[in-house]
C-alpha cells in the first residue's frame, strides 16, 4: 500500500477527450486566473501560448478535489513552466501578479471591450488600437468604416455582452424549429455548443440543420435566413447576420452557416427601466447534410478545447484526420463512416464522452 499522504495525488489523463470534466469545477480560482491569460493570449494573436494556458485550465477542470498545495501538483501533465508560475501565484498569494497586471492593462481592457463587439475579431481590434481607438465612444468618434455586422454589434452591444439563459436558448429554438420546417418539411434541429453541455448560460445559441434525405439540404441556409427575414415584425425573430467569409479558412468547416442576431421579446416581468421591449441576442446556425450529421453534432457541441483535443488524438494518437465533416485513417487510407457520436469515439479508441462531460 502507498505511504501515508498529506494530499491525495491525483491521476490524470493527458489529453482532454480522455477526461470527464462536468461543469462541477473545484479549482475555479486557478482556472479563472490560467483562462484570462489564455484569452489574453488568444487575442493577441499568441494562439500556442493560449492553448498552453487552455490544456493546463482543463486539467484543473477535471480534478476532484480542490488543489491547496502544488505538490498535489507533481508528475501531471499538461502544466507548463509558466502556468505552474500562475496557479503557485495563486495559492500563495490569493491572485496572480501577471493575471491582476493583464486586467490592468491599456491593451487588455481595450481587445476586450473591442471584440466584444460582434464581427469584430482580434486582427480588427489590433488595428484599431494602434489607431489610437481603445473603447465605444473612440470607435464611434473615429468614423471607421463598420460592416453590417459590426454596425448592428456595435447597436446591440449591451445586450449582445449579456449572458443568454437556457430559457431564451429554448425561445430561438422554437423560432428556428417553425423557420427550417416552413422551408423545408421534415428537417430536423439539433441544439449544439455550450447549451447541450448543460451550461446554464452562454454567450450565443448554436443550432444545427439537417435533413434525412441526404442532399435536401442544399440551398437550405438562405431560404431560412429569407424565411426569418420576412417575419422580421412578429415578436420573437430574426434581426441582422454576419455574412459567412466568401472562402473559409482552411481550419474552418464548409457547411452552410449564419452567424446571426436574433430579436426576444421579454416577458413583461423582465421588461427593464428602459422600457426595452425585446433585446438582441446572437445565434449560430449551421446546416449539415446527414451523412455529416455525426461529425458535425460533434464537431459544434464543443468545447473548443475538448474539439481540439480530440483532433490532435486522432492524428497523433491513431493516425487519423477528424473534422466537422468526417474522419480519415491515414492508415487504411479511407472514410470511416458513423451515424452517432458513439462510433466516432469508438473508431478513435476512446471511451464516450457525454456532452456533459466535455466542458474541458
Ligand atoms: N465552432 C466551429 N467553428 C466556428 C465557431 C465555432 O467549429 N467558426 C464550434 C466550436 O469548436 C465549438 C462550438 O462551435 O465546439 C460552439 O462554439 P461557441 O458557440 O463559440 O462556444 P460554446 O461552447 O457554445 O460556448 P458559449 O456558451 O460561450 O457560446
Ligand atoms: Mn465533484
Ligand atoms: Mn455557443
Ligand atoms: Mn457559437
Amino acid at each position: 500500500s502507498r505511504p501515508f499522504t498529506e494530499v491525495a495525488l491525483f491521476s490524470v489523463s493527458s489529453y482532454a477527450c480522455q477526461r470527464r470534466t462536468t461543469l462541477d469545477n473545484h479549482n475555479s480560482n486557478l482556472t479563472d486566473a490560467l483562462s484570462l491569460l489564455a484569452e489574453n493570449a488568444e487575442l493577441s494573436n499568441e494562439d500556442g501560448r493560449g492553448v498552453a494556458f487552455r490544456r493546463a485550465a482543463a486539467l484543473l477542470k477535471a480534478l476532484p478535489t480542490q488543489v491547496i498545495s502544488m505538490s498535489q501538483l507533481r508528475g501531471l501533465p499538461c502544466l507548463g513552466e509558466h502556468s505552474l508560475r500562475v496557479i503557485k501565484d495563486v495559492l500563495e498569494n490569493g491572485v496572480s501578479s501577471e493575471v491582476e497586471s493583464t486586467k490592468q492593462s491599456k491593451r487588455y481592457k481595450a481587445l476586450k471591450i473591442l471584440t466584444g463587439i460582434f464581427g469584430v475579431g482580434a486582427k480588427t481590434a489590433d488595428r484599431w488600437i494602434r489607431e489610437g481607438i481603445y473603447n465605444l465612444e473612440q470607435l464611434r468618434d473615429s468614423g471607421q468604416t463598420l460592416n453590417r455586422a459590426q454596425k448592428a454589434g456595435l447597436e446591440h452591444y449591451d445586450d449582445l455582452n449579456e449572458p443568454v439563459t437556457k430559457a431564451e436558448a429554448d425561445a430561438i429554438g422554437e423560432i428556428v424549429q417553425k423557420a427550417v420546417n416552413s422551408v423545408l418539411p421534415g428537417s430536423e434541429v439539433a441544439l449544439t455548443g455550450g447549451f447541450r453541455r448543460g451550461k446554464l448560460t452562454g454567450h450565443d445559441v448554436d443550432f444545427l440543420i439537417t435533413h434525412p434525405e441526404e442532399g435536401k439540404e442544399v440551398g437550405l441556409m438562405p431560404k431560412v435566413v429569407a424565411w426569418l427575414e420576412s417575419q422580421k415584425t412578429t415578436r420573437n425573430s430574426y434581426l441582422e447576420s454576419k455574412d459567412g467569409p466568401a472562402r473559409p479558412a482552411s481550419n474552418m468547416d464548409r457547411f452552410e452557416r449564419c452567424f446571426s442576431i436574433f430579436k426576444l421579446t421579454k416577458r413583461k416581468e423582465q421588461e427593464t427601466a428602459s422600457h426595452k421591449i425585446w433585446r438582441a441576442v446572437r445565434v449560430d446556425l449551421v446546416v449539415s447534410p446527414i451523412s455529416q450529421f455525426a461529425f458535425a453534432v460533434l464537431g459544434w457541441t464543443g468545447s473548443k478545447l475538448f474539439e481540439r483535443e480530440l483532433r490532435r488524438w486522432a492524428g497523433h494518437e491513431k493516425n487519423m484526420s477528424l473534422s466537422s465533416h468526417a474522419l480519415f485513417d491515414n492508415t487504411q487510407n479511407k472514410y470511416l463512416r458513423a451515424t452517432s457520436e458513439e462510433e466516432i469515439f469508438a473508431y478513435l479508441g476512446l471511451e464516450y464522452i457525454p456532452p456533459s462531460e466535455r466542458n474541458a
